[in-house]
């Protein structure tokens, strides 16, 4: 599978569940590239200690794949594209939340205590950010 793999990142937010390994020791879950996540992992980064009165993101990725879980807490996401504009929640280590290239998005911490895993498909590139709105819509309508 190749990185940046669009034709699998469809639709281009999706949330998704993991296989729980559980028994009476407690749960596990395992992530594989190309196998659980639909591209080949080239990060990982997490995100914790935010304030809900400080929600984070507010940006569009150019070609950027990612999957974001909520391994401890309570995340809301909000999405914007095309037309569409959706919340989600993620309270559960089992969910994950595939967000693909062109998607407004930003994150709030309703638990404090949470912690944000993502799943990305490229390294770090502040050039595949469009952190302006405007200039989002503009890219997202070309
Ligand atoms: P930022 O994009 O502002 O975070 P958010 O996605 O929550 O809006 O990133 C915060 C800082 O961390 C910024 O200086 C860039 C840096 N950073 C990296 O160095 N590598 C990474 O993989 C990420 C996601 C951010």
């Amino acid at each position: 599978m190749s990185v940046n793999n669009v034709k699998s990142m469809t639709p281009k937010v999706e949330l998704v569940r993991f296989p729980v390994h559980g028994d009476e020791r407690g749960s596990l879950i395992a992530l594989e590239g190309g196998q659980d996540v639909p591209f080949e992992i080239r990060r990982v980064y997490y995100i914790y200690g935010v304030s809900a009165a400080l929600p984070r993101g507010f940006h569009a990725h150019r070609k950027l794949n990612q999957i974001l879980i909520c391994i401890h807490g309570k995340i809301n996401v909000h999405c914007e594209y095309g037309e569409k504009e959706e919340e989600y929640i993620l309270d559960s280590s089992d969910k994950g939340l595939l967000i693909g290239s062109l998607v407004w998005h930003s994150m709030t911490f309703i638990d404090e205590e949470s912690v944000l895993l993502v799943i990305a498909d490229g390294h770090y590139d502040e050039a595949d950010y469009i952190r302006d709105y405007n200039i989002f819509k503009k890219e997202e309508g070309k």
